[in-house]
């Protein structure tokens, strides 16, 4: 419980120094649209959890654990908004100015028009923007930014959410696009209120091992966009460097052969991913077995053990249980239902799965597969990735178009995928 010091604003809204007009409801065909400009940062990854770039005037929460790297895909991104002579500004309230240019020494960012602006008053960086007035801004962290007016200091509720309202109504105003960045909780929600999360247009999440090279970005909410879009980097020397074929990425250090290792197709936002799922099946040493997964939901994994019990008659009752997705990443659609049933099964009787098969489907609770949406953009990635065959609901394979070169395999229960291994 923290104490907060409630105090009248004398500084309302309307005091920002900005060009006011009045408005008054208007009918939707009053509206003038005009063409719908987006600003393109050119780091495609970047552009494309965003929607397609980013929207003049709103406003993106970018969260993420310390060190994982928001400030420095923020500042390159800034560098490559700023080609072409366009302003663009970076506040920032952790780092001191000579530790942001260290940084864009090191990124190799050098762009004339990219300002910096170390500060933590928020009326001081309303001021720099105004002066300034970039084509973006990015401010870093939030937590660290304060009003003179509330007592209470910066990071707290009262704080972050006054601060954020207005430099939302700022972006809404002048049409300058404003990333924030967040700090996350332990529990890896973005610190301070939530409601933060509603006010603003766009979340993301960058997430990644600290002990691997990759990032994600991830799109949790977009008002121009659609959500669950990932992008993925990889941690350089020299900063971020976007992946451009993540299949290739996530199944690079695939072991062949090997029982409880499936490749499953998934579609992450709009496009479709090859991963690698493994499963590992072991004698439990000690009372009650464990059940652990990562990457795929606990629940999902409890349900898929209970169903290959029941219907193909594996007795998981001694049984350790872990399943991992390799690589960190994280999947939440039904479709990989067959790939955690295939990767138990193939690691508890020890038999590995063709290598070069993809399999993919929504298991139900009496064994059968079910068809799931988006099957042909799946077939076709594995295609591309050079797989040779793939295992899918039976009623997903009527709708395939013929000219794959790939052996579409239909199944309708568990069973008969089964007889695979
Ligand atoms: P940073 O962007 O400061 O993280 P955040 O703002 O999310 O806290 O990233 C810091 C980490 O990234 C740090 O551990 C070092 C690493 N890093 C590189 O590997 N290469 C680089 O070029 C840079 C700038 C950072
Ligand atoms: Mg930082």
């Amino acid at each position: 419980m923290v104490e907060e010091v409630i105090s009248p604003l004398d500084t309302p809204y309307s005091s920002l120094d900005l060009p006011f007009e009045k408005s008054s409801p208007q009918t939707l065909n009053e509206i003038e649209l005009g063409p719908e400009e987006r600003l393109l940062t050119t780091i495609g990854e970047f552009d494309r959890v965003l929607g397609g770039g980013i929207v003049p005037g709103s406003v993106i929460l970018i969260g993420g654990d310390p060190g994982i790297g928001k400030s420095t895909l923020l500042l390159q991104a800034l560098n490559k908004l700023s080609a072409n002579e366009k302003k663009v500004l970076y506040v920032s309230g952790e780092e001191s100015i000579r530790q942001t240019k260290m940084r864009a020494e090191r990124l190799g960012v050098s762009s004339l028009n990219l300002f910096v602006h170390a500060e933590n008053s928020l009326e001081t960086i309303i001021k720099g923007i105004m002066d300034v007035k970039p084509r973006a801004v990015v401010i870093d962290s939030i937590q660290t930014i304060f009003m003179t007016d509330l007592q209470s200091a910066p990071g707290t509720v009262s704080q972050v959410r006054e601060s954020s309202g207005r430099l939302i109504f700022l972006a809404k105003k002048t049409g300058i696009p404003i990333f924030l960045v967040g700090h996350v909780t332990k529990e890896g929600a973005i610190a301070g209120p939530r409601v933060l999360e509603h006010m603003v247009d766009t979340v993301l999440y960058f997430e990644g091992d600290r002990g691997h090279p990759y990032r994600i970005l991830r799109s949790v909410k977009n008002r121009f966009g659609s959500t669950n879009e990932i992008g993925v980097f990889e941690m350089r020397d020299s900063g971020l460097e976007e992946i451009l074929n993540p299949s290739e990425f996530f199944l690079a250090e695939r072991p062949l052969n090997v029982s409880g290792s499936v490749v499953i197709a998934c579609i992450e936002g709009s496009r479709p991913l090859l991963i690698e799922l493994q499963a590992l099946v072991s004698y439990t040493n000690f009372g009650v077995p464990r059940r652990t997964s990562l990457g795929v939901d606990y629940n999902r994994v409890s349900l898929l053990v209970a169903v290959l019990e029941k219907k193909a008659d594996l007795s998981f009752l001694n049984q350790d249980i872990f399943v991992n997705v390799a690589g960190g990443i994280r999947v939440d659609e039904p479709a990989v239902d067959l790939g955690i049933i295939m990767a138990l099964a193939s690691s508890f009787r020890n038999r590995p799965l063709d290598p070069r098969m993809v399999v993919f489907g929504e298991v139900g609770l009496t064994g059968e597969v079910r068809a799931i949406s988006q099957a042909e953009r799946r077939v076709k990635e594995a295609s591309k990735m050079g797989f040779s065959r793939c295992l899918l609901p039976k009623n997903n394979v009527t709708q395939l178009s013929s000219d794959s070169n790939l052996e579409c395999i239909g199944v309708d229960s568990i069973e008969k995928a089964l007889g695979f291994l």
